[in-house]
């Protein structure tokens, strides 16, 4: 008698609680497979070509400071891309390169970040250089998430790369947003897109 009103076995009570458990694992693994891919269709080869001579040779378009991560951002075109103002130009002509440059922001003895007079961070060592640039049949490699015929490589300041050909589907995957109406470029001379504002 006793036997049958006594709760389940304590095998049986094992089985049921990994049967309730079952379906966690499952959609932890789920979740661990929805990240962002790590690999994803780019060249193999570098055709966009560390930009030696920018901080002289190029035109900067314009200088802003960015909170998080905190760095002062400065936007730089080849003459090639600086002589397109009208957006009836569009697309770029091939040989155009815009330079995203990343510097550090010096911070004072109480740990806060130092201004310039205008209002602008002041600027410490330079970090990365995003760099894209326009070619002839270039930006094919990306397949769906081609963006003209612009191609993408991130670079350090000593010309290694930080985000090479291969990987730099990131780029096009996110310049895709901008649209083929700016030719993918966020903003170069123009007006930031609405989705920015
Ligand atoms: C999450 C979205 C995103 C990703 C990823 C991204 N960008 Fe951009 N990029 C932007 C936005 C937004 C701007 C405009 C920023 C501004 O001017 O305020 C921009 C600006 C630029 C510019 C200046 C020209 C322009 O479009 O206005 C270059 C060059 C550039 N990005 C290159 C790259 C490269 C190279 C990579 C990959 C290493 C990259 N970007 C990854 C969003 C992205």
């Amino acid at each position: 008698m006793h036997a049958r009103l006594r709760p389940l076995p304590a095998s049986l009570r094992l089985s049921f609680a990994l049967f309730l458990l079952l379906p966690l694992p499952a959609a932890l693994l789920l979740q661990a497979a929805a990240p962002a891919p790590a690999t994803g269709p780019g060249p193999t080869v570098d055709r966009v070509g560390f930009p030696v001579d920018y901080q002289k040779t190029f035109q900067p378009l314009r200088t802003f400071n960015r909170a998080k991560p905190r760095n002062l951002i400065t936007v730089y075109a080849n003459p090639t891309a600086a002589a397109v103002a009208d957006s009836g130009d569009l697309p770029y002509p091939h040989g155009s390169v815009f330079v995203m440059e990343f510097a550090e922001v010096p911070t004072g003895p109480d740990g806060q970040p130092l201004f310039d007079a205008q209002g602008r961070f002041q600027k410490g060592r330079v970090t990365s250089l995003h760099v894209m640039r326009h070619g002839e049949k270039f930006g094919e490699a990306y397949g769906p998430l081609r963006t003209g015929e612009w191609e993408y490589v991130e670079y350090r300041p000593d010309g290694s790369t930080l985000t090479a050909p291969k990987d730099s589907f990131t780029c096009a995957a996110c310049h895709l947003q901008a649209g083929a109406s700016r030719d993918w470029v966020y903003r170069g001379r123009f007006e930031a897109p609405e989705t920015m504002k």
